[in-house]
């Protein structure tokens, strides 16, 4: 929730934050940050993580999410991928701000995940 107090959202005015549990019990948060260009938004999930594997930390076990929508928020699909690079196993958790809660493990939302398989596309 204090992630998401920071979170500069002028233009779609949806204000994300995220708390990202590292192993070793490092809380590392972000939020998400727009742009006038539209398209170099990028989400407070992806911040989070970009933020803690730039500190040096890259294995997570937990993920929360916080908005002020009236539903619980699940990351959106580019999160979920950015999610599967470091922690495939990760349990997702998402918040209101009127104490509404859903959970999810990456697996559920993100299925088959794709995976890069450096042989792949030679001939
Ligand atoms: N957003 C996030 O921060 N995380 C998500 O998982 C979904 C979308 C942000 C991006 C943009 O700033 C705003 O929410 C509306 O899409």
């Amino acid at each position: 929730m204090r992630a998401l107090d920071n979170a500069y959202a002028p233009y779609s005015n949806f204000r994300v934050g995220a708390a990202l549990r590292a192993r070793g019990g490092e809380v590392i948060t972000g939020c998400n940050i727009e742009n006038s260009a539209y398209g170099q938004a990028i989400c407070a999930e992806t911040i989070a993580i970009a933020y803690a594997v730039s500190q040096g930390l890259s294995e997570f076990d937990e993920i929360a999410i916080a908005t002020d929508d009236s539903e619980p928020t699940p990351p959106c699909g580019a999160c979920r991928q950015v999610l599967n690079e470091f922690a495939p196993n990760i349990k997702i958790s998402s918040y209101t701000r009127d104490g509404r809660e859903a959970s999810w493990t990456l697996e559920e939302l993100l299925p088959h995940a794709f995976v890069l398989n450096p042989s792949r596309g030679r001939v």
